[in-house]
């Protein structure tokens, strides 16, 4: 599904993307890239930063085997510290209950070629000068990218270009000691420095799969905050990726029931995001 997104500059304007408390993953770079925002009124260029302006940021997610939820709003920000693209929930850039579903790091400088592949995590190849996280609404996560590839289509490094390209990225998730891994595909496209609301703004999967689980789930399970208690079944909280090991699409699976495609997906988001 496509994500669109108005385009504002922020530029000069002193807006800083929120702060989020990561413990996990590299809060210095964090709090770095969070006290240069806003670019500094250079000219753009990127290698394609004659092109036409771009219509609309967007984010598209093509596969998703692990369940994340659907970014609301879309922001980057430069500074001399590299670039930050943000997939996130929130009404504004200042939204005080800002939360980050993925981000895509670029280091300052970066030299990126559009005739390259990268890859990502420990895979071979030529490594990718950054780095991609999935946070997923959390504060951390242990989702760990541990493979895959990234390849751009357009690249500029100062405020005002235009950076599109996709990735396929393999993320292993160390909340299960059976560490085991996902595969999570997306496109983006955005211009440095700008931020908005996807629009048309997309459901929320995780609020969508709520009436499955209270009918068919809930009278065993717990599901961290969202539902306390369990009777006799695991809590499901962060246990998304092993709901379509549990339930085929329309027949009946674990403890006989049958949920559809949608409510499998929906599902797994519910999980992931408590
Ligand atoms: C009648 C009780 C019952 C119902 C209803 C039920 N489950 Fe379970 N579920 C269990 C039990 C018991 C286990 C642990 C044993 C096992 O893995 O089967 C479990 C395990 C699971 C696991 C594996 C969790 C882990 O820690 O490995 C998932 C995922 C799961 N259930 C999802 C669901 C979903 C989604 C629904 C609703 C569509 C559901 N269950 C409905 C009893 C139930």
């Amino acid at each position: 599904m496509n994500s669109t997104t108005p385009i504002k500059n922020n530029k000069g304007n002193g807006s800083r993307p929120p702060l989020i408390a990561t413990a996990a993953l590299g809060l210095a770079l964090l709090l770095l890239a969070a006290c240069g925002g806003g670019g500094g009124g250079t000219n753009p260029t990127g290698i394609n930063a004659s092109n036409a302006p771009v219509a609309s940021n967007s984010y598209t997610v093509t596969s998703d085997q692990y369940g994340l939820e659907k970014a609301t709003y879309l922001s980057s920000s430069v500074s001399n510290l590299g670039i930050v693209f943000r997939a996130a929930i929130a009404t504004s850039l200042n939204d005080p209950d800002y939360k980050t579903i993925a981000r895509i790091d670029l280091a300052p400088g970066a030299s990126i070629s559009t005739q390259a592949t990268y890859s990502l995590g420990n895979a071979s190849g030529t490594p990718f000068p950054g780095s991609l996280y999935f946070l997923n609404g959390h504060p951390s996560s242990l989702l760990r990218i541990v493979g895959g590839t990234i390849s751009f289509t357009r690249y500029g490094g100062s405020s005002g270009d235009r950076i599109s390209g996709s990735y396929s990225a393999i993320v292993e998730d160390d909340n299960d000691p059976a560490k085991p891994t996902y595969t999570v595909s997306a496109g983006f496209d955005f211009v440095v420095g700008s931020y908005g609301a996807v629009l048309p703004a997309p459901g929320s999967l995780a609020l969508a799969a709520q009436p499955v689980y209270q009918t068919q789930c809930a009278s065993c399970h717990s599901l961290g905050s969202f539902d306390t208690t369990a009777a006799g079944a695991p809590d499901l909280a962060l246990k998304g990726g092993e709901v379509p090991a549990k339930y085929s699409a329309g027949q009946p699976g674990h403890q006989g029931i049958t949920v559809s495609a949608a409510e499998i997906s929906a599902l797994q988001v519910l999980c992931n995001t408590h």
